[in-house]
């Protein structure tokens, strides 16, 4: 039962508005990538953390983190899937793989474990997720085209949202993820890649604390969670 975590962290964090890519950006003493990895680092029973950064990354090699014993890195590809490849490529295939996004540092560390509980217990994979409190409706178009009609509105008491950390067993994650990738299927999480290949992930929840960091507005929230955990 050993855990090899991987770190997708080779986006370009367009959204961000930043020169910097959105994970190497400051939140008290240390960058959003850090307060990440501190967290994975916290937890014993994840022996390896691999990080997939992108070929251009001038930043990563910067950090004292990156000397960690623990800690390995890779290239990552054009899309979020071929940077969990990446990293999947130097995991022992008989391990589980807890992938988590680079841009969530403030996720609990007591989740995580409660994550990892839930994988060993049922032997099955399972994701963090938290369930939606807003009404989601869903527009007859895509989200770019805006203002858009409402087609319909979806039963909230069936709906979660997706986080990471993401667990599931090497050899499968691989399998589905290439199997998704030849068959052009636009992935936007590990979950999704099992499921495509039939298979239905466990939702464990976990703390609203969670976000993505992914615009310049969610920089203040995230660094009032962070504080309140104290870091
Ligand atoms: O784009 P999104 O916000 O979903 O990205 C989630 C995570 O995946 C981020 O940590 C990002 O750095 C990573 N990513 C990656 N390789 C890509 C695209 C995204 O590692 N090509």
């Amino acid at each position: 039962n050993t855990i090899v975590a991987i770190v997708p962290a080779a986006g370009s964090g367009q959204r961000m508005q930043s020169t910097m890519p959105k994970q190497y950006i400051k939140i008290g003493h240390a960058t959003i990538l850090e307060h990440t990895l501190q967290k994975l680092l916290s937890i014993p029973q994840i022996s390896q953390i691999i990080v997939a950064i992108s070929s251009d990354d001038d930043y990563f090699s910067t950090l004292e983190i990156a000397s960690h014993p623990k800690i390995k890195t890779t290239i990552g590809g054009d899309t979020r899937a071929a940077s969990v490849l990446a990293g999947l490529r130097l995991a022992d295939e008989t391990s589980w793989a807890l992938v988590h996004d680079a841009a969530r540092p403030c996720v609990c560390v007591s989740d995580i474990e409660m994550l990892i509980k839930t994988v060993f217990d049922y032997q099955q994979g399972a994701i963090l997720a938290t369930k939606i409190t807003d009404t989601i409706k869903k527009s007859i178009s895509s989200t770019d085209c805006t203002p858009v009609q409402i087609e319909q509105t979806c039963d909230r008491r069936f709906l979660w949202a997706a986080a990471t950390p993401q667990m599931f067993n090497v050899k499968d994650l691989t399998t589905c993820l290439i199997r998704a990738e030849q068959q052009h299927v636009e992935l936007t999480d590990e979950a999704s890649a099992i499921e495509y290949g039939g298979g239905h992930p466990i939702l464990v929840e976990c703390k609203r604390d969670n976000i993505k960091v992914t615009r310049l507005e969610d920089l203040p929230l995230a660094t009032l969670y962070l504080q309140e955990q104290g870091y």
